[in-house]
């Protein structure tokens, strides 16, 4: 089968189309026929093992995982013999955790594994692009109890946890503020933000407002700037917070009654049940900007990794 291969960390171009031996699936795991994928950040940080922490989990000196990617959808082609929920010609999206390898034709995936049946309503790419920012965000809004007529912010509206903890915020009743630059306001307000700060011309830390819910999605102002515009009770969250953010919000949420989210999101079924029943009932809907093939996949990630794509970058396959 094609697969994108990695053997060493860096450029884009350490990625390379080869032939590789097809997976053959164990007792408990589906083959995928693999129809669409998806270049994320996250993906990005793993191919450039940046931050260089990456290396104490992924292998030191070059990658111990040689196939990137992360998000799937596709065909169930085969089943292994312990298999009962899914069966042969059933089409599935999901994301593979630490497994990766969704870069390829084929794909291995256990079924307890965080995988669900597509929707009929969206296509192999739309659901390819949903466990990455859609359960990012969930995760950390089921975190933070978001409740019917509270005011969350959510910075970084554009991006792919972004668009996604917007309509998630509305879901939950929650009044949403998106900060995007000017080329993103038509797009955060189409996915249901109420109210929209042009971060360009206008900081949202500084308008005297306060938010029961911060979430910032890209670090995109000082921490305790971030701090001072939450409510009393106010929860920040920071999906891409390093050591340091980390470690402010350990004593923010020790030494106050403000509460600080960070760390790294574990992947579960049931998250990508609950966004695939919000699909079918039309409250979320995946942001696509480009798509590329495989063979395009360097140029994929050099468009991810200047960090301004609006929602999500698919590979069909
Ligand atoms: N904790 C976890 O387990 C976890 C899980 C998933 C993702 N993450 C992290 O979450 C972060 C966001 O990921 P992503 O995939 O959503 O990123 P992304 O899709 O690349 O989004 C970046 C978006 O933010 C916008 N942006 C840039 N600077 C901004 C600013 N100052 N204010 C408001 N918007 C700004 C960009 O558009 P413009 O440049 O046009 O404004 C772009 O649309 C990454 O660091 C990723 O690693 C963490």
């Amino acid at each position: 089968m094609k697969a994108v291969v990695y053997t060493q960390y860096g450029p884009p171009e350490v990625l390379q189309v080869k032939e590789v031996e097809k997976p053959i699936h164990r007792n408990n795991e589906i083959l995928l026929r693999v129809k669409a994928t998806a270049v994320n950040s996250g993906d990005v940080r793993l191919r450039k093992a940046d931050p260089f922490a990456v290396r104490f989990i992924f292998g030191l000196l070059k990658p111990k995982i040689n196939i990137l990617g992360a998000v799937f959808s596709g065909e169930v082609e085969s089943v292994g013999k312990d298999v009962t929920k899914f069966k042969v010609g059933e089409t599935v999206f999901g994301h593979t955790d630490m497994r990766f390898g969704a870069y390829a034709e084929y794909l291995c995936v256990p079924e307890e594994g965080s995988l669900t049946l597509k929707p009929a309503v969206i296509t192999h790419a739309e659901a390819a692009v949903i466990p990455f920012g859609g359960v990012a965000a969930l995760h950390f809004i089921k975190k933070a109890v978001i409740k019917p007529g509270q005011k969350v912010i959510v910075a970084g509206a554009s991006g792919a946890v972004g668009s996604a903890a917007v309509q998630l915020a509305k879901s939950f009743g929650a009044t949403v503020t998106g900060v995007c630059s000017t080329a993103n306001i038509d797009l955060v307000k189409s996915i249901g933000a109420d109210h929209v700060i042009d971060y360009t011309k206008d900081d949202f830390t500084k308008n005297g407002e306060t938010y029961d819910v911060i979430f910032d999605t890209v670090n995109s102002t000082s921490f305790f700037r971030n701090v001072k515009s939450l409510t009393e009770n106010g929860i920040m969250i920071l999906s891409a917070a390093g050591m340091s953010e980390m470690l402010q919000g350990l004593w923010i949420s020790k030494t106050s009654s403000k509460k600080v989210l960070t760390g790294v999101i574990s992947h579960k079924a049931a998250d990508i049940i609950f966004l695939k029943e919000l699909i079918e009932t039309g409250k979320f809907k995946p942001v696509i900007d480009k798509a590329y093939s495989l063979e395009q996949i360097a140029e994929a990630h050099v468009y991810v990794e200047k960090g301004h794509k609006k929602g999500n970058v698919i590979i069909n396959i």
